[in-house]
């Protein structure tokens, strides 16, 4: 059991920056990352039909034979991981917009969250917002087109600056110290954000966290492989690969990409 795979799913190609995040915390596991990408956005769906895809994926993983499953997306996560861990034995780890640590670090008071509408709108985000930041305002903004544009391949484009500074506008006019963001194809974003961006805001995402949840869940549940041998990371696509690829770039971490339909 503790060789078999930890299993991934995003809506497509940007949950890889939880997957690096893992891989790169726990060195000597195995990973499969499903990159859902023929059905992005799930941002736009339906609580629905993000309930139906997020089974799909799951049934996918554990037919692949995963000992646990991480949802690297927020919008999954907050729609359906509730049903997930109800209707499944595995382990589950999710990702939500990390308004925490930004509430308890905020100095101006005012915290700007980037997320999708799905994720926005979700009771879980409503939840983890009343908890958090009671004192503060929370300036949220839904990044709609940000996930078309990285599923792309356009992070570059003059479109996507143009998208995310009318994003950003508000909150820097808001004078917000901390931006959370709240969806895991968004820290592909990081370098032009800063460009945009003042030093004296800090951009927060939850990749970190989600590994450290991870190998917690691992070691709690006695599920942490013993072998001191370099994992293997095997990540599928139902979309176009040579983006998976090409987001990929870079990473020293040993992977192996495939075309799957599923
Ligand atoms: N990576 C997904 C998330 O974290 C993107 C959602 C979408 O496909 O709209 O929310």
């Amino acid at each position: 059991m503790q060789q078999q795979a930890i299993g991934i799913f995003d809506s497509g190609v940007g949950g890889t920056s939880i997957w690096k995040e893992i891989a790169g915390l726990l060195p000597n596991e195995n990973t499969i990352y499903l990159a859902d990408s023929k059905y992005a956005p799930y941002g736009k769906r339906s609580r629905e039909e993000i309930l139906a895809l997020s089974i799909k994926n799951t049934e996918k993983l554990l037919e692949m034979d995963c000992k646990i499953i991480v949802v690297a997306c927020n919008t999954a996560t907050t729609n359906a991981i509730k049903i997930l861990r109800e209707r499944y034995k595995v382990p589950f780890i999710g990702i939500e917009p990390a308004i925490k640590p930004a509430a308890i670090n905020t100095k101006t008071k005012k915290v700007g969250v980037l997320a999708t509408k799905g994720t926005l709108s979700s009771e879980l985000f409503a939840k983890t917002s009343d908890l958090y930041a009671q004192n503060i305002e929370v300036i949220e903004v839904i990044g709609t087109g940000l996930v078309e544009g990285i599923e792309d391949g356009t992070i570059d484009s003059p479109e996507m600056y143009r998208l995310l500074t009318s994003y950003i506008r508000p909150m820097i006019e808001k004078d917000i110290d901390y931006l959370v963001l709240g969806c895991s194809h968004y820290p592909y974003l990081i370098p032009v954000l800063q460009k945009m961006l003042s030093d004296r805001v800090t951009i927060i995402d939850s990749g970190e966290a989600v590994a450290r949840q991870t190998k917690a869940v691992l070691v709690t549940n006695r599920l942490l492989n013993p072998s001191s041998e370099t994992g293997n990371h095997q990540l599928y696509t139902n979309g176009d690969v040579s983006i998976l690829k090409d987001i990929l770039y870079g990473s020293n971490l040993k992977y192996s990409v495939y075309a799957l339909d599923f």
